[in-house]
């Protein structure tokens, strides 16, 4: 059964979602919905998709769109995800999935009413190497793991840029502190306690955060992030008996290094990018389900929890927060 996809919003994550469904077996793309006809129809031409809509109504409204990909800004993911929903259509919806918790309840929430697939696009959780990795430490392959780093820091210095802009959902945390996050919680499970610091930008939103967590076995996680630098895009995870390096870019990297008594071999896992979560939406929407079983609801949650605990520690608060309670 062909997948029909809309996609929602004509920026640069959308140009790769529909690069990597046109290498899809089973996937098309038949429309693509913008704030503007003229950027839709300047998507649909570059991307051969047939029909072009200048606005989120329209999209949902299409009847011969079965999934909505949406790849807006973090503040747009619970408005624009709940329409879709409630037009009928099944949901991917960016990372980070809402601006917090209560937003992605409210989503997963018009999931359940309505009886359509909805999934966070955690693209990392798909990856060949982050499953390989996982497996190797379940298999006790460097004993019991102790500490995992990773900092996902780029320089994005535009001001104007979405990263830092606060009334769309900007900031460090977000958009890349939430990798090094998720390969903590991939890796270890959702922590039991977490600390943060960080620096803020002059318009509120965090330009630099750091912290740790602490997880149920006893492992810990230091992780960071910036717009002002670029690190070096690795992550790196100890345990009783070795080590494992992630090469960059570890969220979603093609090698990972274990060593294991002084001797290193480097293990070699191609990937297809966006490819791999697109088709786990397309499998589970064809089985009938309406939540993944990788990346899960809960799993979801438990993250949105974690960076508004996060948020909370370093003092970001989004415009839509202004007013709320704690
Ligand atoms: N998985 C990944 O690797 C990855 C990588 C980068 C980003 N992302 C995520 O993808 C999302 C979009 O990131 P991006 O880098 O593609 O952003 P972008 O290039 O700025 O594109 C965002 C698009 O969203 C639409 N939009 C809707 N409401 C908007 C508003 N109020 N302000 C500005 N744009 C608005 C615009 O398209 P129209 O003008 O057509 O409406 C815009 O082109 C974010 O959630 C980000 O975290 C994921």
């Amino acid at each position: 059964m062909t997948i029909r996809w809309g996609i929602a919003s004509t920026g640069k994550i959308s140009t790769s979602m529909a690069q990597a469904l046109a290498g899809i077996d089973g996937a098309e793309i038949v429309a693509v919905g913008s704030r503007s006809q003229s950027a839709a129809d300047e998507f649909a031409q570059q991307h051969s998709i047939g029909r072009a809509h200048g606005s989120h109504s329209e999209l949902c409204a299409d009847p011969d769109v079965d999934v909505i990909y949406i790849g807006s800004p973090h503040s747009e993911h619970r408005s624009m995800t709940i329409e879709a929903l409630e037009a009928g259509k099944h949901v991917l919806c960016e990372k980070a999935f809402a601006l917090n918790r209560n937003d992605a309840e409210a989503m997963i929430e018009a999931a359940k009413q309505n009886d359509r697939f909805l999934m966070e696009a955690m693209w990392s959780w798909f990856m060949p190497c982050w499953h390989e990795i996982r497996g190797r430490i379940e298999a006790g392959e460097i004993g019991d793991i102790v500490t995992l780093d990773a900092t996902f820091a780029l320089d994005l210095p535009d001001p104007d840029g979405r990263h830092r802009r606060r009334d769309i959902g900007g900031g460090a945390l977000l958009d890349l502190g939430i990798y090094p996050l998720s390969i903590a919680r991939f890796l270890l499970g959702e922590p039991t306690d977490v600390r943060a610091l960080g620096r803020l930008t002059a318009d509120g939103v965090d330009a630099s955060v750091a912290g740790s967590l602490l997880h149920q076995s006893g492992a810990v996680t230091t992780f960071s992030t910036s717009l002002d630098a670029t690190s070096d895009l690795t992550a790196r995870i100890a345990g009783t008996g070795g080590r494992i390096e992630i090469h960059a870019p570890f969220w979603f990297p093609t090698a990972f290094t274990v060593t294991v008594d002084g001797t290193s071999e480097t293990i070699e896992i191609p990937n297809r990018g966006l490819a791999h979560e697109a088709e786990h939406v397309m499998e589970r929407i064809r089985a009938g389900h309406i939540e993944s079983d990788v990346q899960t609801w809960a799993a979801t949650l438990a993250n949105m929890g974690l960076m508004d605990e996060i948020r909370r520690q370093v003092g970001v608060i989004y415009p839509s927060e202004e007013g709320d309670a704690g």
